[in-house]
């Protein structure tokens, strides 16, 4: 008897014997009793040598699914399970995730772009040429010094006691939030922070509010934790904590840089919200992600050191003072949901990378972070001025900068007739990266804008940028 195998090219030739053999035989396409070819046979027919085929059959042999009668031949062995297969459209139960994923966009905040633009606005990236590798380096070493003793095991999963403490003093100095280091808990980034807050916080059907406009991933992890999602609008003094929906179990904000707009929100809006969360019982997440690169004015004291009731939880990021792969970011709950999220984080993922963490601890207890945030600080507000005062001047015909004090994004409103579609993908330019902001509204948008992100362009770049930008939009015209 002939048997079908196909070989493709010549490499790993007994194991594509052997896995399509097998499968035959566990499919039930070769059944029990069978009579196989012999091995030479079986070389002939495949063009291989007789001691691959010796080979896979000695295998098959050994693991009980051929059996050999001397002087008979090799036959499939009697008694095997078989795995049942059925034509895909005969299945009545195939696996079934729920509803929510199927409208889940694909993509939440990855670059469209795979080949970056020369000149890119692209928000959410940080400058990565400017990071201290060298100093990072002798961090990484240190930690797998430290990690190479003893024997392998898990981790606590709130984090290492040496980056929570790190963690926890320079939130005290830079951020003035109090907190002992056993109340910080390290995650994968901001990220995860807001999926285990969702987690243990929220019951399918819950209410979550979010800011209109705001931060599709944040919104993304309330609607996989079931919630419904109502967006609240903010204007300049940030979310208008009087729109707030009565029944929210959850407010999401973002109040050092609003997020995508800019503005921080008023001293009276942060008491106006915590007496409203403490009306209602609900819990605030405080999403402090890039208040550190801070330009102007006085910071507002955060909601997490107004807050008396214990409502609020505090999340922070490495993901725009390093970089956003190195994912490692903290979230600073209130004591009543601090063991919770601790469960949460170790049913996710057990913990974060120990050395990962033990190298950051090393960067930050050395005093190198301090040391590269005031060097990305003069690089970002020098591109922030550069940006500002083009968007101010010879930009101003067509775009109303909203000026941020803090941040390495701003936004800036589109005048008279023009669109984001005129301007983005590289429809204006195919060497300039813009993105536009109705992507991160819920509802429809009240007005069309741009997002310049100056992390990942420098100061030279953006001003033969924005030239590029006022010469195409002048011959548009
Ligand atoms: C509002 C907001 N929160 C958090 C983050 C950072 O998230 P992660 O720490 O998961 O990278 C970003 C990044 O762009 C952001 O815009």
């Amino acid at each position: 008897m002939e048997i079908h195998v196909t070989l493709h090219g010549r490499d790993d030739l007994s194991g594509q014997i052997y896995r399509q053999l097998r499968s035959g035989i566990v499919e039930g396409r070769l059944v029990a009793g069978e009579r196989l070819p012999s091995t030479r046979d079986l070389a002939t027919q495949l063009g291989v040598s007789r001691k691959t085929t010796l080979d896979v059959f000695e295998r098959l042999i050994s693991e009980g699914y051929l059996r050999s009668r001397p002087g008979d031949g090799t036959f499939v062995a009697e008694g095997l399970i078989r795995v049942p297969t059925h034509p895909a459209d005969s299945m009545k139960h195939q696996a079934r995730m729920q509803a929510i994923w199927s409208s889940m966009p694909v993509q939440l905040s990855m670059p469209r772009h795979d080949v970056p633009y020369p000149f890119d606005f692209l928000g959410g990236v940080t400058d990565k040429r400017l990071f201290p590798f060298d100093t990072w380096r002798r961090c990484i070493n240190h930690a797998v010094r430290l990690q190479a003793r003893g024997r392998g095991q898990y981790r606590d999963p709130a984090g290492e006691q040496e980056l929570r403490l790190a963690v926890s003093r320079y939130l005290a100095f830079s951020r003035a939030v109090a907190s002992n280091w056993q109340d910080v808990i390290v995650t994968h980034g901001a990220q995860q922070a807001i999926d285990l807050i969702a987690r243990v916080v929220l019951r399918p059907g819950d209410v979550v509010a979010v800011e209109e406009p705001g931060y599709p991933p944040a919104r993304a992890a309330f609607a996989a934790a079931g919630a419904k999602i109502i967006g609240v609008s903010v204007d300049d003094q940030g979310l208008i904590v009087e729109q707030l929906p009565r029944k929210a179990r959850l407010v999401y904000v973002t109040p050092s840089h609003q997020f995508p707009l800019g503005m921080p929100m008023s001293l009276e809006r942060r008491v106006a919200l915590l007496e409203w969360a403490q009306r209602q019982g609900a819990v605030i997440i405080e999403d402090d992600y890039d208040g550190e690169f801070r330009f102007e004015g006085r910071p507002v004291e955060p909601l997490k050191s107004l807050d008396r009731a214990g409502l609020v939880a505090y999340v922070g990021t490495f993901s725009k003072t390093i970089f956003p792969e190195l994912r490692v970011g903290y979230v600073v709950p209130p004591a009543s949901l601090n063991e919770a999220i601790q469960k949460a984080k170790q049913i996710s993922d057990w913990h974060s990378c120990s050395l990962t963490q033990a190298a950051l601890a090393k960067f930050m207890l050395d005093g190198d972070f301090a040391k590269h945030l005031r060097r990305m600080h003069k690089h970002y507000e020098d591109r922030r001025r550069t940006l500002v005062s083009s968007l101010q001047n010879e930009l101003a015909e067509w775009f109303e900068p909203r000026i941020p004090a803090a941040g390495i994004h701003m936004t800036a409103r589109l005048k008279g007739s023009l669109k984001e579609k005129h301007l983005t993908g590289g429809a204006l330019d195919p060497s300039i990266g813009l993105y536009g902001i109705s992507g991160f509204y819920m509802n429809r948008p009240t007005h069309e804008g741009l997002i310049f992100g100056y992390g990942g362009i420098e100061s030279d770049d953006i001003g033969i940028a924005m030239k590029k930008i006022r010469m195409r939009l002048l011959k548009m015209a």
